[in-house]
């Protein structure tokens, strides 16, 4: 609901951050964005992640993997191109090292989830479903840099929807959020897909599937050839992205979209919800100053503060396009 009374700025603090995702309260919509804050202990000297909404595992398989081969990582001019393979301390090890220091922040977590075969999902989403913490599992089912599974359940409407509708069946207590992938000629089918398949939730976009050439070695610069575009670079495409998700697919279903894609200040922030996104997920921004995290909310609040607003959902899918 819109709001209209004047407010000082001494009562910025006051501004409403929060939102629900599919029936999770967040304190406000900022979240990391799945492999760029490992399981969160790897942060825990650099930032306060209790500034967070809610914390976002990486990819967790059944199987520990070692991931690719190294270089698997290289900056751009305006973002970072990664090729990590998903390499993950494996369901078990996660569960009982990884999980009690994510207890420790106090909030709301949702794990990614990977795998190779569809029973792979099944088996890890099964296993989250007795640990309160635990609030969603994300499908990862976008990934550009693994042989097998990762994006290859991502790209066919028809696979995305089995998928979804398979790990469905076993999500009883957890919400369940699909992560698409840009790599598409049109990501509304997907997303409409992972809808059918009773997703409760969709986040988007995964990284851009691109390439870095060495001129003198005249060889690609990462071992696995190619690697995910992530950072400012994809930010207007993620934009886009959502606006098209959200008006085609996420509105009319009612669920929420997480949107990513270089987020790194409030304005970029601001965008995302204005084209429809409830959440919002930081990634490669983190690596450059994960204190950006206090100044996007700060931002918000004030860009809400300055146009009389009380909460961010005033704003939320606000875009006027016509
Ligand atoms: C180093 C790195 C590792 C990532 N690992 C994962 C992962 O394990 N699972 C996943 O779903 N996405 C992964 N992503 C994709 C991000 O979650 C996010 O979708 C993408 O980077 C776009 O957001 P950004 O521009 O804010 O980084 C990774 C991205 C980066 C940069």
């Amino acid at each position: 609901m819109e709001t209209t009374n004047k407010r000082q700025s001494g009562d910025i603090e006051s501004i409403d951050l929060s939102v629900n995702i599919a029936g999770v309260e967040l304190d406000n919509p900022l979240m990391t964005a799945s492999g760029t804050c490992g399981y969160s202990d790897e942060y825990a000297d650099f930032v306060d992640l209790g500034e967070l909404g809610a914390f976002v595992t990486k990819s967790i398989s059944v199987a520990p993997r070692s991931g690719n081969e190294y270089p698997r990582i290289v900056e751009t001019r305006a973002g970072m191109m990664n090729a990590i393979g998903l390499a993950n301390v494996g369901l078990d090890v996660f569960i009982s090292e990884k999980l009690p220091k994510l207890q420790a922040m106090n909030l709301p977590v949702f794990v990614n989830i990977a795998g190779v075969t569809q029973a792979d999902y099944i088996q890890v989403a099964e296993a989250l479903e007795d640990i309160d913490i635990v609030r969603g599992v994300e499908l990862n089912i976008s990934c550009p840099n693994v042989k097998a599974g990762g994006i290859q359940f991502g790209v066919d409407p028809s696979a995305v929807e089995k998928i979804t509708a398979a790990v469905k069946k076993v999500t009883r207590k957890n919400k369940l959020i699909v992560k698409l992938s840009p790599n598409v000629s049109d990501i509304t089918a997907t997303a409409q897909a992972a809808v059918n398949g009773g997703a409760d939730a969709l986040s988007l976009i995964n990284t851009l599937t691109a390439m870095a050439i060495d001129i003198d070695t005249q060889r690609p610069i990462l071992a696995n050839k190619t690697g995910g575009l992530s950072g400012p670079a994809i930010r207007p495409v993620a934009v886009y992205m959502v606006h098209r998700v959200y008006t085609q697919v996420a509105k009319p279903a009612g669920i929420p979209i997480i949107g990513m894609g270089g987020i790194q200040y409030a304005s970029d922030a601001i965008e995302f919800l204005l084209a429809g996104a409830t959440g919002l997920a930081l990634g490669t921004s983190l690596f450059v100053d994960p204190r950006c995290i206090v100044e996007i909310k700060n931002g918000i609040r004030k860009y809400l503060a300055d146009r009389d607003k009380s909460s961010v959902q005033d704003i939320i899918g606000a875009l006027q396009i016509d």
